[in-house]
This record gives C-alpha cells, sequence and structure tokens, in this order.
C-alpha cells in the first residue's frame, strides 16, 4: 500500500505541528466525506471509485473492444482536467513510446489541448491513411481549444467514411444534459458517456473522462478502480494512519514557513504527464485568494542536469515530494567490458534500478543538507492498481490541503480571465465592448 516518508523534517520543522492541525484535518476530511465544506457540490469523486456507475463502465469497456477491433488510432480531445488524466495514466503504464511500440491496441493521440495549428495537422496525418475513431472530451462542452479541434476530425471523419458511418466513431464524453456539445451528440446519435455533475475536470480521471483512452490503451480499468478504492478506504479513516492526511499537514506546514514552492519529482520519466495532471491538481485547487503552493515538477535523473543546481544552491523556496514507483517492470543489468575504458566495471553485473536508487539516496542527502526538505511518496510499482492508488492518494490530500489553506479547493474562478479576453479579440457575439476595449488597451 502506497506511504508517506518524511526524511529528516523535524530539522525543518522542529515543533509538532502534527498534533496541532489534527482539529483542523478532522474538520477538512468531515467536509470531504459529507460535502459539506466549500464547492462540496463538487466532491463526487471521494466516494466514487466504489459507487461508480457500473453499467456506465461495461459500456466503456465495450467502447474500448470496438475502437481496438475497428480502429488504429484513436484521437482524444480534450483539455485541462479533460486531457491530463488519460495522458498521465497512459504514459506511465503503456510508455510515453506508446505510439511507437508494436502492440495490438491503437495508437493514441491527444489533442485540443493548445490551438497550434501544426500540432493539429501533423495529428490529422497521422490518422489520413489508418481507420480512426475520435473521443471528444468537455464537460462545459464549450471549451473552445476542444471544439475548434473536433471541427477538423469530425471533417476528416465524415470525409473518410460518409457522414453516417463517421458517427459510429465519435464517442462524446460530457455532461449529462447540457452544453453543445451533448446537444450535438444527442443530434447526431454519437455514443455520449457522462461527466458526472458532481465531479470538475481534474477530479475527474477516474470517470469516462480518463478510463475510456485509458482502456483503449489496453489498461486494465478495472485494476486501476481497485486500486483508487483500497486508498478510499484508507482515506475514510480520519487520522494520520492516512498518507494523505500525514503529506497534507506537512506541505501546509511548509508552506507556512516560507516555502511557497513545491518541486514534484520523479525517477522515470514514465510520470512525466502524471506530474502535469499533478500541477493542474494542485494549482487549480489551491492557488486563489492569494494563496497557494505554486506546483511545479521536475524529472530526475535528467533534471538533476540542469535544475538541480538552482535546487541544491538556489534561492531556499521550495521543498521536494519525490514520488518512488519501486521496481522497475523489467530488470537490465550493466554490461561487464573487459578493456574498461569508461572505468564503469564497478557497476558491472549492477541491476540498473541498483543506481538509480543510489542517485535517489544521494540525492535526498544532498538536497536536504542544501536546506530543501523532502516528503517520499512511496507507490507500489508501476501497475494500473499501484497508480489507482496514487491518484486517489492525491485527489484526497489535495481536498484536505484546500480546505487547511481555507480556499474552495473545487472551483477555478480564475480561469475564465483569459477565456473572456480572448473570447472578445476573437469577434465572439456578446463581448463588442470588451473588444474595443482590449484592442485600444493593446494598441497603446
Ligand atoms: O479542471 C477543470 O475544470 C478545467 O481544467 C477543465 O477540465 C478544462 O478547462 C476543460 O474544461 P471542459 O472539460 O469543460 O472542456
Amino acid at each position: 500500500m502506497l506511504d508517506v516518508k518524511l526524511f529528516e523534517m523535524r530539522s525543518f520543522l522542529p515543533l509538532p505541528y502534527e498534533e496541532a492541525l489534527a482539529p483542523r484535518l478532522k474538520r477538512a476530511q468531515e467536509k470531504l466525506q459529507t460535502g459539506s465544506g466549500a464547492g462540496g457540490e463538487f466532491t463526487g469523486w471521494v466516494h466514487l471509485p466504489r459507487d461508480y456507475d457500473k453499467e456506465e463502465f461495461s459500456r466503456i469497456q465495450a467502447a474500448a473492444r470496438k475502437i481496438q477491433g475497428d480502429s488504429q488510432a484513436l484521437v482524444v480531445i480534450g483539455i485541462g482536467g479533460s486531457y491530463l488524466g488519460a495522458r498521465g495514466v497512459i504514459d506511465c503504464l503503456c510508455s510515453p513510446n506508446y505510439n511507437l511500440k508494436k502492440k495490438n491496441t491503437p495508437n493514441v493521440y491527444f489533442i485540443g489541448n493548445g490551438l497550434s495549428a501544426d500540432a493539429l495537422q501533423e495529428t490529422l496525418d497521422l490518422v489520413a491513411d489508418v481507420d480512426f475513431s475520435v473521443n471528444v472530451i468537455s464537460k462545459s462542452g464549450t471549451t473552445t481549444e476542444p471544439a475548434v479541434a473536433f471541427r477538423f476530425f469530425r471533417e476528416a471523419l465524415e470525409k473518410k467514411y460518409g457522414k453516417e458511418n463517421a458517427g459510429e466513431r465519435i464517442y462524446a464524453t460530457t455532461d449529462k444534459a447540457r452544453g453543445a456539445l451533448k446537444s450535438l451528440a444527442d443530434a447526431e446519435g454519437w455514443e455520449t458517456f457522462v461527466v458526472p455533475d458532481e465531479i470538475g475536470g481534474r477530479y475527474s480521471v477516474l470517470t469516462a473522462v480518463g478510463l475510456l483512452p485509458i482502456a483503449v490503451a489496453g489498461v486494465d480499468i478495472e485494476a486501476l478502480m481497485g486500486g483508487a478504492a483500497q486508498m478510499m478506504d484508507v482515506c475514510a479513516n480520519g487520522s494520520y494512519d492516512c498518507p494523505a492526511w500525514k503529506y497534507a499537514a506537512t506541505r501546509y506546514e511548509l508552506y507556512r514557513s516560507g516555502r511557497p514552492i513545491e518541486l514534484l519529482a520523479c525517477y522515470d520519466p514514465a510520470f512525466r504527464f502524471m506530474s502535469e495532471w499533478w500541477k493542474q491538481l494542485y494549482g487549480e485547487s489551491e492557488g486563489k485568494d492569494g494563496k497557494g503552493l505554486f506546483p511545479a515538477s521536475v524529472d530526475f535523473t535528467a533534471d538533476l542536469h540542469s535544475m538541480g543546481q538552482y535546487i541544491q544552491e538556489g534561492k531556499r523556496l521550495m521543498f521536494e515530494t519525490v514520488v518512488r514507483l519501486g521496481a522497475s517492470n523489467g530488470q537490465l543489468y550493466v554490461p561487464r567490458d573487459e578493456a574498461d575504458g569508461d572505468g564503469l566495471n564497478f557497476l558491472a553485473g549492477k541491476p540498473m534500478d541498483f543506481i538509480r536508487d543510489r542517485a535517489m539516496e544521494g540525492t535526498l542527502l544532498a538536497h536536504t543538507e542544501g536546506g530543501v526538505p523532502n516528503i517520499i511518496v512511496e507507490a507500489d510499482g508501476k501497475t494500473p492498481e499501484a497508480l489507482g492508488q496514487l491518484i486517489y492518494f492525491f485527489e484526497y490530500a489535495c481536498g484536505l490541503s484546500g480546505y487547511l489553506l481555507d480556499v474552495n479547493p473545487f472551483d477555478q474562478p480564475g480561469v475564465e480571465a483569459y477565456k473572456k479576453n480572448m473570447f472578445a479579440l476573437l469577434g465572439k457575439p456578446g463581448y463588442e465592448d470588451r473588444k474595443a476595449e482590449l484592442e485600444a488597451k493593446l494598441n497603446k
């Protein structure tokens, strides 16, 4: 089972903060469990790993099998919470090179997560000569980036298969009743999956939002949900036996003691998009009302050769949360070389994990000595079950952290500001006054 370890934390936080924070964590726990805190209407993810819609889950599995059978590629269109979780899990469990590997599951391409014409064209080219399907994902059904991308891919599908057959290859994941995407899907008869009302985008990876693309890539989504359910049971116990309590309390105390930046580090490059998912989860949940840790991420050991300098000796602003994924799926042993021209024979016969783990320990000691506190999250391995535990753990700790900070961890009012400006500058009807005002500012 996932665990949280604190390395020499007393030298950074000498006072027994655990006891002092326990009553506040208890209140935060109560709010999450009962949905009685700020944004409580968006706590549907808390009991999701057991309460999920089993009928829809079977439809997701059936749709995944159909896509695996009739498509060489799945184009997943979505942004933010409608994108990062699925990409994180697929990269982590199937490899960032998943699309390049020999396999009997479709390639999965993510698009609609930006506004680059080149990225769009490249993905259109990648699917031009293969059979493909599209999963368009948007809770609101109105987000510009995915909506624009969907126009291109719907057109490409219709050109290739004709309007009616194209419809058999479109899967829409959206609100159960509202939004342009839902209306379009109903009118066109596309298969739809639901983003539940009570689950916000960044907490939605274990709904159809994440599960359909993840299942198409061949990941066992029952095991993923099973892992999340195990962690849900652990978190239901409101005490420091729960790793989410330990993590939330320590990061809050580090924040209060003058460290406004949290660096998430992992020694497996396959984790990179899980870190992106984590950044959205914590950044959007905590960064408001002038408060919140700034979530950043590093890939070790690669970034030890770039950001490592700043972490070791730069301004003392940060602490690290290191995710350890355990043993690699396969072991590789360093070859012996009789000539030993590179002087590496002292490592001959040693597994790569042995070298990685010594690098991890060396870095832990160096960074801690350099004044960077370390929290260690030990996962059970790189399996669907372990990742399910990790996802739920981070979500739960995020909810607790938001309530410790006294913010609403489930809204994101700040995301609207750029959208309003963009709509005005693009000439969207209804934004005429703002357009003139903004253009005057830009042309000053
Ligand atoms: O967490 C969130 O709410 C956001 O990141 C959304 O997921 C993102 O803006 C995409 O929204 P939608 O799914 O409505 O297209």
